[in-house]
């Protein structure tokens, strides 16, 4: 057992739904696999550059060797891969990873929602429930978004959710076939005061249910 996993965060009521995260199953593969069939060209451009056809990386049968990964990555307390529901059904996926303990206490965060529920708050209820749960939980104190300067709608879930820009990394990430520069977007504990969650609640975005 590692701080913080395994964990079931929310319900959080957003303008799309009921908005809750628990960690990825193997029976999630059927709805994965059909949501992300669908939505290649939603999530393609945005994504690490995979090998092999997109149709491939994402067949049903693809997804318990990522499942097996993705724990066994948790287990090592290296990785908290969650899947994202809205009204109890798949949704999409947040995942912390590369987690550093030691002097660092730092790990990235990256997410992705299903083309037919996005602008209905869901990436950013999502960020805001796992980056209080990391700071609370986790035993982390830093937490680090790279995103694209063109990704408009993940510029503003961070903006919304509280991060910060840092910087830019230039050429930084083998993204959708090439080396992409990304904005860096951080947060670190003191900054979060009541929490990101109880934040969103405030200025109306979020509703506890
Ligand atoms: N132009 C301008 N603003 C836009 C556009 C657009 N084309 N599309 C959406 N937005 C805005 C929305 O209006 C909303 O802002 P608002 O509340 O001020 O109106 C915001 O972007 C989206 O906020 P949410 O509803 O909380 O986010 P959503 O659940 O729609 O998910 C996400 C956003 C995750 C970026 C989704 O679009 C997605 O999955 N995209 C593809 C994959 C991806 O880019 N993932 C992020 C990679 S970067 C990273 O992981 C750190």
């Amino acid at each position: 057992r590692h701080p913080g996993w395994p964990a079931k965060l929310g319900p959080l009521r957003v303008p799309a739904g009921v908005l809750a995260v628990r960690p990825v199953r193997l029976r999630d593969a059927g709805e994965w696999s059909r949501v992300r069939l669908r939505d290649r060209e939603h999530l393609e451009m945005w994504e690490p550059t995979g090998i092999g056809p997109w149709p491939d990386r994402n067949a049903f049968w693809s997804w318990p060797s990522q499942w097996l990964a993705l724990r066994g990555l948790a287990r090592r307390g290296q990785c908290l891969p969650f899947t994202i529901t809205v009204d109890g059904r798949f949704a999409g996926q947040i995942t912390v990873g590369n987690v550093i303990r030691a002097s660092l206490r730092s790990a990235w965060i990256g997410y992705w929602v299903s083309s037919d529920i996005v602008r209905g708050g869901v990436a950013t209820g999502a960020v805001a429930l796992v980056t209080d749960h990391v700071f609370d939980f986790g035993g982390l104190h830093r937490l680090e978004a790279t995103v694209r300067p063109e990704n408009t709608p993940s510029l503003r879930v961070l903006g919304k959710a509280g991060y910060r820009q840092e910087g830019l990394f230039e050429r930084y990430l083998d993204v959708a076939g090439g080396w992409r520069d990304h904005f860096c977007y951080a947060i670190t504990k003191e900054e979060t005061g009541d929490g990101l969650v109880s934040r969103l609640v405030a200025k109306g975005l979020a509703e506890r249910v």
